[in-house]
């Protein structure tokens, strides 16, 4: 195997993202080795390439990939998370050499990513586990890289990973967009920063994946409801996705939906999404993130919803019989003013929205103590905005928002968010009444209302619920007139004895 000139860097699976990930890396200028389990699918990949401006180098083995790099060596693996990455990590130590640097850009569960950067510091190597976030059209033309682990490790990956990612403007965070094969952008903002140690870089990518579930969810209710209540087609619905698309809302998904709400079927010429059957698959990060939420004590009710949401729409059987057995009020009003309900839609959106993210940051800002993490908030927002599934114009106010106070205690008090709710809410309050009013499942849109109205509530019913929690299991309450902590219990089979102090 000649190895006159070494690659600069390595990559493990060439299945679709590692495929792309290569590509836009020798877009770049850099030398790349390519290595995977099945050879012939290296032999091909390397076969269809030919002219790349940096380097592709096809291994047939481990041991001639890690001949074929630079030292310190630096390997990405691009193969299915858990089980295959912990396969791959280990031919890898075979094969490299303590100072050496490898990169798991899978969808890791953080916690195996601190596990494994343990391991493989006992034995010499470095290890990044990093976010890689926008599907193939972003690992091909600039994702958005969201990098954990050793901070030395990270410099030596730094001029690739900044290379790749995707760019956007300075001033006014716009995504800079047009690449083509071995025309990659230039200049702009890259959105890739180092996120923290360990698990840190996976952990976010794992909010990231929470709060698409969350923002694909609620337009789906925002169609539903216009659908529901105002029989609008999916082609007007379409419209006015574009319109939206425009505005404040303006993100890849609403882009996106726009599409494939004017997409015919092919074969019968009815709007696809009518041919597209009801029922969502979900591969794990949404569940991560609620149950994350669960077992840390953190209220990320707007995201959770979405993962029930799914799990619902699977049970179609179930729902079609329940259909028959379960009535309810008619989905339709009588004489709707279609602008002003589609208005009052626009407006629980983007505030859900806001609700939602705000979740998302309260998330990560109680995972930064429990870890030990220091995350930069606005930057996380800020590679964000170009590459990646949830990139949209509305993060820029978040960064914004936590440059100016990178403290903030929640999204919802940045006063560019209080404004905006407090024009918005008595629309969003106003929909989700002709929602409940006509039957329409709105999970997501009114969990994020209900988390809007119990964050700004001085007074929660809990004064109650604690009252309940000492009557059947002593649980002890902190009264309003004592300091915190000091606990109290009443002896409830006879109330009439002195409280007694805990
Ligand atoms: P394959 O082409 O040989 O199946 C996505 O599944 C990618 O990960 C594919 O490139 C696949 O290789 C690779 N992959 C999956 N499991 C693997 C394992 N245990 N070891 C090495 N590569 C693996």
């Amino acid at each position: 195997m000649p190895t006159l000139m070494q690659s600069d860097i390595g990559l493990i699976g060439l299945a679709v993202m590692g495929q792309n990930l290569a590509l836009n890396i020798a877009d770049h200028g850099f030398a790349i080795s390519v290595y995977n389990r099945t050879t012939a699918k290296t032999d091909e990949f390397v076969k269809d390439n030919p002219n790349t401006p940096g380097k592709l180098t096809g291994c047939p083995t481990m041991k001639d990939f890690a001949a074929s790099l630079k030292k310190p060596r630096k390997a990405i693996i691009l193969v299915k998370a858990g089980g295959p990455t912990d396969a791959v990590i280990n031919e890898l130590v075979a094969v490299f050499e303590p100072g050496d640097i490898i990169i798991d850009g899978g969808n890791a569960l953080w916690t195996d990513t601190i596990r494994r950067e343990k391991e493989l510091k006992a034995k010499g190597l470095r290890f990044i586990g990093s976010g890689v976030s926008g599907g193939e059209e972003g690992a091909r033309f600039g994702p958005s890289l969201m990098p954990g682990g050793d901070p030395a490790a990270w410099a030596e990956l730094k001029p690739v990973w900044e290379a790749v990612a995707s760019k956007v403007d300075a001033q006014t965070g716009v995504e800079l967009t047009g690449a083509k094969p071995g025309k990659p952008i230039k200049g702009g903002v890259p959105c890739v920063a180092h996120i923290g140690p360990d698990g840190a870089g996976h952990y976010v990518k794992m909010v990231h994946n929470g709060i698409e579930y969350g923002d694909m969810q609620m337009i789906c209710e925002a169609y539903d409801l216009m659908r529901g209540l105002l029989g609008m087609t999916p082609d007007e619905i379409g419209t006015v996705f574009e319109t939206w698309n425009q505005g404040d809302l303006n993100s890849f998904l609403i882009e996106i939906t726009a599409k494939v709400l004017k997409q015919k079927d092919p074969e019968t010429g009815k709007p696809l999404v009518d041919v597209i059957l009801d029922t969502a698959g979900q591969k794990g990060t949404g569940k991560w993130t609620s149950a994350n939420a669960l077992d840390m004590g953190v209220a990320a009710p707007t995201i959770a919803e979405a993962v029930f949401a799914r799990c619902l729409s699977a049970v179609k059987e179930e729902r079609v019989a329940a259909a028959k057995a379960l009535r309810g009020p008619k989905r339709a009003m009588t004489n709707p003013d279609r602008a002003k309900v589609v208005a009052m839609i626009r407006d629980a959106l983007y505030c859900s929205k806001i609700c939602s993210y705000a979740q998302g940051f309260q998330l990560m800002r109680e995972a930064q103590n429990e870890y030990k993490w220091k995350l930069n908030f606005g930057e996380i927002a800020q590679i964000w905005r170009g590459g990646c599934i949830i990139r949209a114009r509305f993060l820029q106010k978040i960064t914004e928002a936590f440059a100016k106070k990178p403290r903030l205690a929640n999204l919802l008090l940045d006063p560019y968010f209080k404004k905006t709710v407090k024009k918005a809410q008595k629309n969003w309050r106003k929909v989700l009444a002709l929602a409940v009013k006509h039957g329409i499942p709105t999970p997501c849109l009114g969990s994020a209302l209900s988390y809007f109205d119990s964050y700004r509530t001085e007074s929660l019913p809990q004064n109650l619920l604690q009252g309940q929690r000492d009557f059947f299991g002593a649980h002890t309450y902190e009264r309003v007139d004592k300091p915190r902590g000091e606990f109290y219990h009443i002896d409830w089979p006879d109330p009439k004895r002195p409280q007694i102090k805990a």
